[in-house]
């Protein structure tokens, strides 16, 4: 199931896949992308990630034929054995859509972050774009510091996201998370948690979070994870109000999964 591509709507065997060293989704990063979760061979909130898609080439001025993108994960997935993986979905510059299936990569029980100053992109606010070096880089400079990934903080001291993944904290018995306006992606995820948890918009600082008792992190990928600390300061893993709300994304995830995905 891992080694078949589609590139353009053709399905060609994943080593034999190609596209031109001369695209600017390749020398530029100039395209958009989208990583969905696949669940026993079904893939979880497809709409939503062509929407997002479709939002993202928008803004990019990036024509995008999505009815063909959602074509070509639709028969890839028919080539598909039931399994838990990944589908990551690229469009590029130069006019390529490419869709793959990836293994799911490991999960830890609880990941420990360390801040890492970015100043997000303005340009491209809002836009899952190609462009993710500095992403890369973030997740870099945190683990040469000993951390599993980098909290992002901007430069005035707003905590922001992680590099790939949404971020939630609990103070006070409550879950609050950046709002969308910190210029943080529209993960789907958060989406998810923030209904199960009834979570507040709040901007935060590295200071605020001195008072956090509990944190977790959220993406298609890892759905939730607990952090277990954050700089020096040691968080409840197994917290009550991070437990709770993991039980209703899971239960919403599968409700959702039920009805097709
Ligand atoms: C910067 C950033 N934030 C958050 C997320 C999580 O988004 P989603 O829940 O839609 O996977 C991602 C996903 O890759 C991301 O790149």
């Amino acid at each position: 199931m891992m080694d078949i591509a589609c590139i353009d709507g053709v399905l060609v065997p994943l080593a034999e896949a190609r596209i031109s060293v001369t695209d600017d989704g390749l020398l530029r990063g100039d395209g958009v992308f989208e990583v969905l979760r696949l669940y026993d061979g079904v893939a979880l909130a497809v709409e939503q990630h062509l929407q997002r898609m479709a939002q993202s080439a928008a803004s990019l001025r990036l024509d995008l034929d999505i009815a063909a993108i959602a074509r070509d994960i639709e028969s890839l997935l028919a080539t598909a054995e039931p399994g838990d993986a990944l589908v990551r979905v690229v469009a590029t510059r130069g006019g390529r859509r490419i869709v793959l299936t990836e293994p799911l990569p490991a999960l830890a029980e609880s990941i420990t972050l360390g801040y890492v100053t970015f100043a997000p992109v303005r340009v491209l606010d809002g836009v899952k774009s190609l462009s993710y070096a500095a992403n890369m880089q973030a997740t870099r400079l945190a683990r040469e510091r000993g951390f599993d990934e980098a909290l992002l903080v901007t430069p005035h001291g707003r905590v922001l996201e992680l590099p790939t993944a949404s971020f939630f904290w609990v103070a006070d018995g409550q879950a609050r998370t950046p709002p969308l306006s910190d210029h943080i992606l529209d993960s789907i995820t958060r989406g998810i948690a923030m209904g199960a948890a009834d979570a507040t918009e709040v901007s935060a600082t590295p200071a605020d979070l001195e008072r956090a008792d509990e944190a977790f992190v959220v993406s298609s990928v890892w759905e939730l994870m607990p952090v277990s600390r954050i700089e020096e300061r040691e968080l409840a893993v197994g917290g009550s109000v991070t437990t709770a709300i993991a039980g209703k994304v899971r239960a919403r995830i599968e409700a959702q999964l039920s009805r097709g995905g």
